[in-house]
């Protein structure tokens, strides 16, 4: 096994500094990366002073030089005393000179031009942070398909007032790279809600429609996510008014697990209409506002597809997808021309029975 030191170039120390001086990461120590000639590359976000809990510290690696370029998975190691969640990114560019920087007002948008964004690591599912892509996928790095940093996001729990005193650097990230590129892209669509749930609500439902307008795709993988209050979490694909289920899941407090979708990866074709309903009890005097802070509600369907490696410019982003909660968009007001199937699904939920037998039959 060879190891190589990727040098920090001399411009990113002069940012380094900048970050030092202009952010809260008042202490770096310098960034190491190794790349492992073997397929592995170990980035290590810097010890680093954080003066506020609840903190969002991002890192950029660029990543246009590697002998491997080709990620077919990572894994993520954190403190995990010290922190929330991790997310990494692959990006074209992002939006700042810095090299680590506070990264909280841009919570969610860390990337610019193209990227691929992962949750990757969060306290709540323990399971979520190795992840390996199916043998045909993979996510080409470098200057050619314009993906030139790794950004990795730390969301930290509690501050970090003396850095020395860390057991360890708070966030490794190990990319898994090959050198062969694979057939498959990497990329994902996320569907989420926006606006609130009532209060005293024994049984609301956020819906949410997103027509597919792009090239098939195949989906291979899911995750479904909401806070304290959701109850039952269901996809769909609607097509040619049939419904196809694609995704249920009963929520457990903020963990989410990532669901594999078995035998058959099921495509998406153009004119597809992606339905997503989270149902939620809300029996407080308050209501609960759909958002991305600890005491918000969430309606989440994050669905990772592999598409045709050559189709370079069909998913420059991931696809997003969000309808607000108060509007009833599955029937009527969806504005799409396949309601039929999706009025008698709306109607069909009001019996909770016929809504228990079904979720006991797919599980
Ligand atoms: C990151 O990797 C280094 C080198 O292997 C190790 O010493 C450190 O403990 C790791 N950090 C975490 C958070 O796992
Ligand atoms: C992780 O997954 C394994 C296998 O599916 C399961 O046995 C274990 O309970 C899970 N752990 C957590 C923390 O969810
Ligand atoms: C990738 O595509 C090439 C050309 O279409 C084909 O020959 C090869 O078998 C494919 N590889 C895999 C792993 O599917
Ligand atoms: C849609 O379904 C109808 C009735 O089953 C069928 O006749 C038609 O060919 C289908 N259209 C497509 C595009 O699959």
């Amino acid at each position: 096994m060879e190891w190589q030191a990727i040098e920090i170039r001399s411009s990113q120390w002069i940012l380094l500094l900048l970050a030092i001086i202009l952010n809260t990461c008042i202490q770096c120590i310098p960034i190491k990366v190794t790349s492992e000639v073997t397929k592995r590359t170990l980035i290590q976000m810097p010890k680093i002073r954080v003066d506020k809990p609840d903190s969002y510290i991002c890192m950029a690696v660029p990543v246009t030089d590697l002998e491997f370029s080709t990620v077919v998975g990572f894994k993520i190691d954190v403190v995990k005393e010290i922190t929330h969640h991790v997310a990494i990114a692959f990006c074209e560019e992002y939006e700042t000179d810095q090299t680590v920087w506070d990264c909280k007002s841009g919570h969610g948008h860390i990337c610019s031009g193209r990227s691929t964004v992962f949750g990757g690591w969060d306290g709540w599912s323990k399971n979520h942070s190795d992840t390996l892509f199916p043998d045909d996928v993979g996510i080409q790095l470098g200057k050619e398909v314009k993906l030139n940093y790794v950004i990795i996001q730390t969301h930290f729990k509690e501050a970090v007032p003396d850095p020395d005193a860390l057991k360890s650097n708070p966030t490794n990230v190990t990319l898994f790279l090959a050198r062969e590129s694979r057939n498959y892209s990497y990329q994902k669509v996320s569907l989420y809600s926006s606006g609130y749930i009532p209060a005293f609500s024994e049984d609301f439902k956020a819906e949410i429609t997103c027509k597919w307008a792009s090239v098939p795709v195949n989906l291979y993988e899911y995750f479904a996510h909401t806070h304290n209050y959701g109850q039952l979490i269901e996809g769909y694909i609607i097509r040619n008014n049939t419904k196809l289920l694609l995704a249920m899941d009963k929520p457990k407090g903020k963990s989410h697990d990532t669901v594999t979708i078995e035998e058959r990866h099921i495509e998406i074709r153009p004119d597809d209409i992606l339905a997503v309903r989270c149902s939620y009890r809300n029996t407080g005097p308050s209501k609960v506002l759909f958002g991305l802070g600890g005491s918000d509600e969430m309606c989440n369907l994050e669905l990772s597809f592999k598409y045709d490696a050559k189709e370079i410019n069909a998913f420059p982003q991931s696809i997003k997808c969000g309808s607000d909660a108060q509007e009833k968009v599955w029937c009527p007001k969806g504005g799409h021309d396949q309601v039929d199937v999706l009025c008698d699904l709306q109607h069909e939920a009001a019996n909770k029975d016929v809504q228990r037998d079904f979720h006991k039959l797919i599980m």
